[in-house]
C-alpha cells in the first residue's frame, strides 16, 4: 500500500481532523499543554507526516472497508459533508467506478480545536486549497469533484444517491445546521450515512434507520447510522 503522497501541512489539518491519528507522545503533549499550544505549535511541529500519512490511509481503508458492507458505491453521486481530507473519498474513487463528489466543508482552522459538541458550530479544521491540491495529487481529477465552502458559497441544490458525514453532523454539531438545505436535496431515494447519539430521533424524518455500528469506547458513544426513505419530499 502506498501511503498519500501529502506535506506537512496536510498532514498537520488529517491529524486535527483524526486525533486518534496522534502517537501517545503527540497525545500526551495535548494534555499537558492545552488545545491552543496543541493547535498552533505541537500539531505544526512535532509530528511525522509519513506516519500520519501511511496510518490515516490504513484508517480510511478500513471506514472503506467497513462501508462497503452495507453500501455499494458503484456509479453513484455522493455528497459528502465535513469530509475532511477526502482520503475516505480518494478510498471510494480508486475502489469502484465513476463516482462523483460534491464535497462542503469549512475553510478555517480554529485557534483551540476543541472536539466536543459545537453548539455554534464554529469550530473548523480544514484548508479548501490545500484540500484540492491533495485530492489532484493523489488520483482524482478535477472534472471528479467539486468543492464548496460552507460559510460562503452556494450549496449544490441538486440529488446525490449518497450523502457521508463521519464524524461531523450530528456528532460534533445539531443536525439542525444542515436541515433546510437537506430537506431541498433529499429524496426517498438518497442514502445519509452519519455517526450520532440519537439514532432514534432520526426516525421521524427516515422510514429506515439502520445502526451499523457502534462506538462504546469513545466518549460520545456514538453510532453510525445509514438513513434512508425521506419522509419530507416526494421529488
Ligand atoms: C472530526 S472531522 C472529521 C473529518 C472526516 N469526516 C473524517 O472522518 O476524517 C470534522 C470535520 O467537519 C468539518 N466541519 C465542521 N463544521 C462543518 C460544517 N458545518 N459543514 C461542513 N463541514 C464542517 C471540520 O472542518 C472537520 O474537517
Amino acid at each position: 500500500m502506498n501511503p498519500f503522497s501529502l506535506d506537512r501541512e496536510i498532514a498537520r489539518l488529517i491529524l486535527l481532523q483524526r486525533i486518534e491519528l496522534s502517537t501517545p507522545f503527540v497525545k500526551k503533549l495535548r494534555k499537558i499543554l492545552g488545545r491552543y499550544i496543541f493547535t498552533n505549535f505541537v500539531s505544526k511541529y512535532l509530528i511525522s507526516k509519513n506516519l500520519i500519512s501511511k496510518n490515516y490511509k490504513l484508517k480510511m481503508l478500513e471506514e472503506f472497508n467497513d462501508l462497503k458492507n452495507h453500501i455499494n458505491f458503484n456509479g453513484k453521486k455522493i455528497l459528502s459533508i465535513g469530509a475532511g481530507m477526502c482520503g475516505l473519498e480518494l478510498i471510494i474513487k480508486s475502489n469502484t467506478n465513476k463516482c462523483e463528489f460534491s464535497i462542503i466543508e469549512k475553510n478555517y482552522v480554529s485557534k483551540k480545536v476543541r472536539y466536543g459538541w459545537d453548539e455554534k458550530n464554529f469550530e473548523a479544521y480544514n484548508n479548501l486549497q490545500l484540500l484540492n491540491s491533495f485530492l489532484l495529487n493523489n488520483g482524482m481529477k478535477q472534472k471528479e469533484f467539486k468543492i464548496y465552502d460552507f460559510d460562503k458559497d452556494k450549496l449544490p441544490i441538486e440529488s446525490f444517491d449518497l450523502i457521508i458525514s463521519l464524524y461531523s453532523l450530528d456528532y460534533h454539531y445539531d443536525f439542525g445546521f444542515y436541515k433546510n438545505y437537506l430537506n431541498d436535496i433529499l429524496t426517498p431515494q438518497t442514502n445519509l450515512i452519519f455517526d450520532t447519539i440519537r439514532p432514534n430521533y432520526f426516525e421521524k424524518f427516515f422510514d429506515s434507520v439502520k445502526i451499523i455500528k457502534k462506538q462504546d469506547q469513545t466518549t460520545h458513544k456514538s453510532c453510525r447510522v445509514i438513513c434512508g426513505g425521506y419522509k419530507f419530499n416526494d421529488k
